[in-house]
């Protein structure tokens, strides 16, 4: 049964729905490097009558400031533990933001330790203040983050796969970046799916599939391939112990929560890729091509044709993301 967000009653209209319900968006984490710009570009997205910020620090001034955005709908900022429950009492839609980010040599799986307790604090909070929302985490590792809260939710009686999502888009956003770079074209115009999972190898940017077609021969598609898995390093060696990406990551995650609203605003042909819970391959948990609906994931589409070589590194990404669920599960189990 799905537990829609909060029922409200049908009363906003905006350019891409007809009559809708009201709706209410949840930052967690909305105090933080990425937390803050993604509020604002969040902010653009027409139709959303409450956005809650929740972060551990105080979260008055953020939401004050914000606030004065000539934008519909209020912002309510919300601070500490105490208040996660009330800063998503009635969510449609949570995006956390909130965790530790990598320092230069370190690898995302080693962000669990500090992140995993994010997960499990969320998701339990989710399913006591707004079981029916959409649920996405920009939070590292995305491909252990997502399994915990999944099992989380499952333990909670309010897990729906459909509902739950690890925002990947910053992986199609590098690719549409890199290769309109490449080609000489806008970023806009290049189309391409980036499946599998969110680290090192896991990202797999499917060249062969670009729209327009990405002409390069082979060394050509090597090269793009590990520039695009490796874009999140070359941001934290670039920030030199500051951080990871945070503006081009709220660029991305921004883009991900429009389309969930348009998705629930009753928009049709919502494509996104994300990470999510899946039967396509034997990994429990995978980012594949789904279209968005109102109650989150309403279609996966089958995975696309891949090139050899793509096959090649899609099987070996497969066993790694089978390990990453097992430890995401593993983690929750303890912490429950
Ligand atoms: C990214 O891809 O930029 C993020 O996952 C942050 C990171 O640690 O690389």
């Amino acid at each position: 049964m799905f537990l829609l967000g909060s029922l409200k009653s049908q009363t906003k209209i905006a350019p891409w729905r007809v009559v809708i319900r009201t709706l209410k968006v949840s930052v967690v984490g909305a105090g933080g490097g990425i937390g803050q710009p993604l509020s604002l570009l969040i902010r653009r997205s027409p139709g959303i009558d409450e956005l809650a910020l929740h972060d551990l620090s105080e979260m008055k001034g953020i939401a004050a400031d914000l606030s004065h955005v000539s934008q519909e709908g209020k912002v309510i900022g919300f601070t500490g533990e105490v208040e996660l429950e009330p800063a998503l009492s009635g969510a449609d839609v949570v995006v956390v933001a909130a965790g530790m980010p990598r320092l230069p040599g370190m690898l995302r799986d080693q962000l669990m330790a500090a992140n995993g307790s994010v997960a499990v604090k969320v998701a339990t909070a989710v399913s006591n203040a707004c079981p029916g929302a959409l649920l996405a985490f920009i939070t590292n590792p995305i491909n252990m983050i997502v399994p915990t809260a999944a099992e989380v939710l499952k333990a909670h009686g309010a897990y729906d796969p459909r509902r739950l999502f690890g925002i990947t888009t910053l992986d199609v956003v590098r690719s549409k970046k890199f290769i309109g770079d490449a080609m000489k074209i806008s970023p806009d115009k290049v189309n391409i799916p980036v499946i599998g999972g969110h680290a090192g190898i896991t990202i797999l940017p499917l060249i062969s599939q670009c729209q327009p077609e990405f002409k390069g021969g082979r060394e050509d598609v090597q090269k793009m391939t590990h520039r695009i898995q490796e874009a999140g390093t070359e941001v934290v060696n670039a920030k030199a112990g500051k951080g990871s990406a945070t503006l081009s990551m709220a660029f991305a995650g921004a883009h991900f929560v429009d389309s969930l609203l348009r998705g629930i605003g009753g928009q049709e042909g919502i494509i996104e890729c994300a990470f999510v819970a899946s039967e396509l391959t034997e990994a429990p948990f995978i980012a594949s091509l789904l279209e968005l609906g109102k109650y989150g994931i309403k279609r996966y589409l089958p995975l696309p044709p891949m090139s050899v070589n793509e096959k090649e590194a899609f099987e070996k990404l497969l066993p790694v993301l089978k390990q990453n669920a097992n430890e995401g599960i593993d983690f929750a189990r303890k912490s429950l």
